[in-house]
């Protein structure tokens, strides 16, 4: 009787503790403080009320069960259950440097105001997904996402106006294991071919409409890879020769041909 008597006190007290730290509460409130949502539904349950206390609970995160940490910052419109285009938008507080715990982040589809985006993004050392497909990211501000090494899913889709000019930095992702960059601007990454071959865990890749160069360098011949690439869609590149099918797996050319044959 007197142990269950403790046993409903440790329980009761047990879920009045907050696990949501302060100053993740803090950061999180600043990325919404800089971002504009239209309708009523934007991001209502994050706020500094009483009973909004406990972060862990606000819609788009997820904590550490143990630690209490912030691991997953999800605004994509299906998570929030917002329409792909309403309109989601606004600068990107440095505030999230601050989820330094953060496995997963998905910004995707909020359109940010100018360059606002890559420059501190690869402080967050503990990412594994990144998703920042549709965000207007602009500039070349790349190489500093080589630091996230524990990186396994990249997806920096329809970004229009994002040119990378070359691949050095992705070399550095050695977890990688899905790679998009369809719809931005590769028309100078010489070098990106050479890099997905060497990232030993890759299996799907999707540079579509890239605008890739031509690769027809002898140093192409010497590129020796075993590894299997289950999914490659370089569709829509119009540069692109047959010179490429030297460098990649047979299951690789296959699909290559497969996705070639779609596009044209
Ligand atoms: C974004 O930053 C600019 C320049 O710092 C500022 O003028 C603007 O009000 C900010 N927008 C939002 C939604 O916070
Ligand atoms: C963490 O807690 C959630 C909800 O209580 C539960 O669904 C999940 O399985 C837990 N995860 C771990 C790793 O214990
Ligand atoms: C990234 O986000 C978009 C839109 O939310 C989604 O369609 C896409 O599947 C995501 N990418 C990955 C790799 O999960
Ligand atoms: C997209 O970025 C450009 C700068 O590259 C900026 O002028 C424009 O306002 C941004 N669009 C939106 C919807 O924020
Ligand atoms: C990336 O790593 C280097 C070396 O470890 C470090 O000097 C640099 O500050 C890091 N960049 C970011 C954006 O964290
Ligand atoms: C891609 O970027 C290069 C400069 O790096 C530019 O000359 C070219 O016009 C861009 N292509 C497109 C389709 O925007
Ligand atoms: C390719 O790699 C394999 C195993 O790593 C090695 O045995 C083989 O000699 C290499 N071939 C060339 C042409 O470098």
């Amino acid at each position: 009787m007197l142990l269950a008597i403790l046993i409903y006190i440790t329980g009761a007290f047990g879920s009045t503790t907050t696990r949501c730290k302060e100053s993740e509460r803090h950061a999180l409130l600043k990325i919404k403080e800089n971002l504009r949502g239209h309708g009523d539904g934007f991001l209502t349950s994050w706020g500094n009320e009483e009973e909004k206390r406990e972060c862990c609970e606000w819609i788009g995160i997820r904590c550490d069960n143990k630690s209490g940490h912030v691991i997953r910052l999800d605004l994509s419109p299906s998570t929030l259950g917002r329409g792909l285009f309403d309109p989601f938008e606004g600068n990107l507080s440095y505030s999230l440097v601050d989820l330094q715990y953060l496995h997963y982040l998905d910004l995707s589809f909020i359109q940010f105001y100018e360059n606002s985006i890559t420059s501190f993004i690869g402080s967050l050392s503990k990412l594994r997904y990144l998703n920042l497909s549709y965000t207007n990211m602009t500039g070349d501000d790349l190489p500093q996402l080589g630091n996230l090494s524990s990186l396994q899913f990249l997806d920096l889709c329809y970004n229009d106006n994002l040119e990378i000019k070359n691949m050095e930095w992705a070399s550095h992702l050695s977890s990688l294991q899905l790679l998009d960059l369809s719809y931005t601007n590769m028309s100078f990454a010489y070098d990106w071919e050479n890099v997905v071959n060497n990232l030993p865990h890759l299996k799907y890749l999707k540079l579509i409409y890239c605008d890739l160069p031509d690769i027809v360098l002898p140093s192409l011949s010497v590129v020796n890879s075993s590894k299997v690439l289950a999914i490659i869609d370089l569709s829509y590149n119009y540069d692109l020769s047959s010179s490429i099918f030297q460098g990649f797996s047979t299951i690789a050319i296959v699909l290559f041909i497969l996705t070639s044959l779609i596009a044209y």
